[in-house]
């Protein structure tokens, strides 16, 4: 089953808003028309404005780093997913580790989080991953498969809309530490199998399952080859146009 591969860029809490306009309009310069991958880049909130209109028009597509789930109201300090949308997000983070982590997301917070997401058609990347110590613990897909059915609760195959999932182990990010192809492809290929437990196999099979962790440009093509491997999420390596290029050409070396 072909599924467009998926190369995005968490920018994370870097850049400021006129180096973030400058970075993409130098990624949209470099990668001029993209064909065969679907290419997204999550900046701060701050700076969606200015870059949607560097990037409006090209195959670069803008997702946001998180949301509320509330449609409006007394929530200071939050953004919904309708707001994202007028901004000109196709995409939603959820769940990524340092929300669960440093801001109290739990797997019910991210399952509101990716119905809201739904509701306001912005496609969520659910991410999903152990620390290491659960790693070293033998429990990996213990805690994949919990974070996956809390993450999905509710969601059935009738109503089932784009939904990316990004395996992202904690350990591996912002550490230098890859997970090894075989690592990741065994836990891409568990994820799959779960869906198709939980959803179907129609919906397993077009779901598209993301590796994020210390992507770099000599990690990438290894970890594509892999069969369950659907695209990267790349959070240090998206900061440098070149490398995030070289990403994203990851078929063309
Ligand atoms: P990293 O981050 O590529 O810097 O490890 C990935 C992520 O957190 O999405």
């Amino acid at each position: 089953m072909f599924r467009k591969p998926v190369i995005a860029g968490n920018w994370k809490m870097n850049t400021l808003p006129f180096e973030g306009v400058e970075l993409a309009r130098s990624l949209r310069e470099k990668l001029g028309e993209v064909a065969n991958v679907e290419v997204v880049i999550a900046p701060p909130f701050t700076h969606l404005h200015a870059i949607n209109e560097e990037v409006k028009g090209t195959p670069i597509r803008l997702a946001a780093q998180n949301l509320n789930a509330k449609d409006s109201g007394a929530y200071t300090g939050e953004i919904s997913a309708a707001m994202l949308l007028t901004m000109g997000c196709d995409f939603a983070i959820i769940g990524h580790s340092e929300r669960r982590q440093y801001f109290g997301e739990t797997d019910d917070s991210v399952n509101e989080k990716i119905l809201a997401a739904l509701a306001n058609q912005l496609t969520p990347i659910v991410c999903v991953g152990e620390t290491l110590e659960e790693r070293e613990a033998n429990k990996t897909l213990e805690v994949i498969a919990t974070q996956l059915s809390g993450a999905l609760k509710g969601l059935t195959a009738e109503g089932w809309k784009d939904i990316i999932v990004a395996y992202e182990p904690v350990w591996a990010i912002g550490t230098g530490k890859t997970a090894s192809n075989e690592q990741a492809q065994e836990v891409h290929g568990f994820i799959r199998s779960e869906l198709e437990k939980s959803l179907g196999k129609a919906i397993a099979d077009k779901t598209r399952i993301l590796y994020g962790g210390s992507v770099k440009p000599d990690s990438i093509c290894g970890l594509m080859d892999q069969p369950d491997i659907d695209g990267a999420l790349v959070g240090g390596a998206s900061l440098k146009a070149e490398d995030f290029v070289k990403i994203v050409n990851f078929g063309k070396g």
